[in-house]
């Protein structure tokens, strides 16, 4: 359900035709599960906003795409129930990186 969330973001706020990565490591005692795109990036000024619930930022603004701003903090919501981080790396019109960290199973 987060990764979907983020996928989708990555997907919404990216030209058609650019590319979405996802990759995973799982390690001893963390998994963490990354999801990079090329699109509009993220303004520092946003990056603690977006994930507040129904807060939605200049890229949803500029694609013109729907959206009602939940998505972000929901995915927040659950991988602070799982213990977990997640950290963003974007800078605007270059894409962004979000990766979500998890105390893994054998932690
Ligand atoms: N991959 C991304 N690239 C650029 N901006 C993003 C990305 N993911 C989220 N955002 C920004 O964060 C805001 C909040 O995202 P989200 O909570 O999923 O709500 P929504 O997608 O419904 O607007 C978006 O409106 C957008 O401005
Ligand atoms: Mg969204």
């Amino acid at each position: 359900m987060a990764l979907r969330n983020l996928v989708d973001n990555a997907l919404k706020y990216s030209p058609a035709d650019s590319s979405v990565w996802v990759d995973w490591n799982a390690g001893n005692s963390l998994v963490s599960i990354r999801v990079r795109d090329q699109g509009a990036g993220i303004p520092d000024a946003e990056k603690k906003l977006i994930f507040r619930k129904f807060v939605r930022g200049s890229a949803a603004e500029a694609a013109n795409v729907k959206g009602s701003g939940v998505g972000l903090a929901m995915v927040r919501h659950i991988v602070d129930a799982h213990g977990g981080e997640i950290t963003l790396a974007s800078k605007p019109g270059q894409g962004s990186t979000f990766v979500m960290v998890l105390p893994g199973v054998r932690s």
